[in-house]
């Protein structure tokens, strides 16, 4: 048994198809975080749904730039989204169990989709909320299964960069969102909104019909008692005859998963107090990065910075390549320099970045807001959000999928996926809800405050947060019994890896 070592097999071709359909259930979150920041910037879309929050903004006197456009009720048409998905990603996590990872992504494709349809063809505001709902519920489980299965699908020495790629899906999502609400921004008789929102269908098409045609996990299917196919696929997907190590570690990882009947009293128990500490805190220092005020208000930031309607847009754009530029970054970092000093340089740069957007726009607007554009300062603002948006595509953006879902024993690896989802939806709900009230109160110490979490988040990787790089998935026990922290958690029967080669002596 290679305890923390390497199975034999290498990264073949049907691993590399699964894993890019299975990263296809990140092109509908991104979709939608892109989507909603333009439309709900058009007039058009303002005038027919929110009337009052369209005439506020067209008769504002308000000389302060940071108070122009605070409407919660907008933002909860962004926002009530993550609701939904908040609390579909609990339901997601039996599906996951009980019939595998594939159906779950399916099953959130297909929702999205009819979600997708409804808005597109919208022609109140509950029809607008109750599509909007789909999609959330469609959101929840998909980032609550394709993670799990990307990390499970993928072998040890590449499950970082693999599972990367529903975080690439992701930005992609965002990018396209951001290209296609430029261009029906330009539609005359004021109906592009319409085909913003209706095109989510597409990318809900790819993962419903895609999921279809995956293999399941094979640690799900011994999960489920069908053993003999998951040798099958695990001798398919790791491309050699004896895969006999990797076999018998996920049966014993089945085995005490089959011990358990409740994974959600379960994984309260103190041998699992890291991954559950971990698991939660990663979603919520990831949206404390501040990274959805640039990604749901690009379009309003520029705005008020001083850029005119369509130069936001194209701004968004901007931070949009970037964004998806960087992941690739760290695609290629992930195995060989590992998560750790991703997440501390990820932190450091976005902390540079954002205390100098406060300073800027402090010197832009000062404490009243009533300041006017100074359009020397608004290019290095714009410089300093895109290296912000490149340091957080670097590191928490993608590690804050990646961590949580391979640190979690397969006995609540669903349950515990679906804490992660929940928390990021409810941080994301949360900071969506509040931040134009909270840059009308905070004004430029808005970013200071995001910049504060930031150090606190970077020293809890570097304390707390073990190196998980080419660590098997169902080994990852011995992570927490070698951290100077967590052993105190740890007894030594709980390392699956003791017990078994103990069993085989
Ligand atoms: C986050 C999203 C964010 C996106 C930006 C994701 O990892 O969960 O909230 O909008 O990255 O690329």
């Amino acid at each position: 048994m290679p305890a923390g070592g390497q199975y034999p097999g290498r990264i073949t071709w049907s691993v590399i198809i699964a894993c890019c359909v299975a990263s296809s259930g990140g092109l509908i979150f991104g979709y939608d975080i892109g989507i909603s920041g333009g439309v709900t910037s058009m007039d058009s879309f303002l005038s027919k749904f929110f009337p009052s929050v369209y005439h506020l903004e067209e008769n504002s006197t308000s000389s302060s730039q940071y108070c122009k456009f605070d409407s919660q009720l907008l933002t909860l048409f962004t926002s009530s989204l993550y609701l939904a998905a908040l609390v579909s990603s609990f339901v997601a996590a039996t599906v996951t169990r009980k019939y595998g990872r594939k159906w779950s992504m399916f099953l959130g494709g297909l929702t999205f989709l009819v979600g997708a349809v409804i808005n597109g063809l919208a022609v109140n505001v509950f029809m607008l909320i109750l599509g909007r709902v789909l999609l959330g519920i469609g959101v929840g489980f998909a980032n609550q299964s394709a993670p799990v299965y990307l990390s499970e699908i993928a072998p040890a020495m590449h499950r970082g960069t693999l599972n990367i790629g529903f975080q690439l899906m992701v930005t992609i999502g965002i990018f396209v969102a951001n290209l296609i609400n430029y261009g029906t921004a330009q539609i005359p008789g004021g109906w592009g909104w319409r085909l913003s929102l209706g095109l989510a269908a597409v990318p809900a098409l790819i993962i419903t019909i895609g999921s279809l045609l995956l293999p399941e996990t094979p640690n799900s299917l011994v999960e489920r008692g069908k053993n003999d196919q998951a040798k099958r696929i695990l001798v398919k997907i790791r491309g050699v005859t004896d895969v006999h190590p990797e076999y018998e570690e996920i049966v014993a990882a089945c085995d005490e998963a089959r011990a358990i009947d409740h994974p959600w009293s379960n994984i309260l128990k103190s041998k699992y107090r890291p991954q559950l500490i971990i698991s939660s805190l990663i979603p919520i220092f990831q949206q404390l990065t501040g990274i959805n005020v640039i990604m749901f208000y690009a379009p309003v930031l520029f705005k008020i910075i001083g850029f005119g309607s369509n130069a936001s847009l194209l701004s968004a754009v901007i931070t949009g390549i970037i964004n998806v530029g960087a992941t690739v970054v760290s695609i290629l970092l992930v195995d060989r320099a590992g998560r750790r000093p991703l997440f501390l340089g990820g932190g450091i740069g976005m902390f540079l970045c954002q205390v100098s957007v406060g300073a800027l726009i402090d010197i832009l607007f000062g404490v009243s807001g009533a300041g006017t554009v100074i359009k020397k300062l608004a290019a290095p603002v714009l410089f300093f959000i895109c290296i912000y948006v490149a340091a957080f595509a670097c590191s928490w953006g993608p590690l804050g999928w990646l961590v949580p879902s391979e640190i979690f024993p397969l006995e609540i690896r669903s349950a515990g996926q679906s804490i992660t989802v929940s928390m990021n939806m409810l941080f994301t709900f949360a900071i969506g809800q509040a931040f134009l009230s909270m840059l009308c109160h905070m004004k430029f110490g808005l970013f200071y405050f995001f910049s504060g979490w930031v150090i606190i988040m970077t020293l809890f990787i570097l304390f707390f947060v073990p190196e998980t790089k080419n660590v098997p998935i169902e080994e990852m026990m011995i992570v927490w019994s070698n951290h100077w922290f967590w052993n105190r958690y740890i007894a030594d029967e709980d390392i699956i890896g003791n017990r078994y080669s103990n069993n085989n002596m």
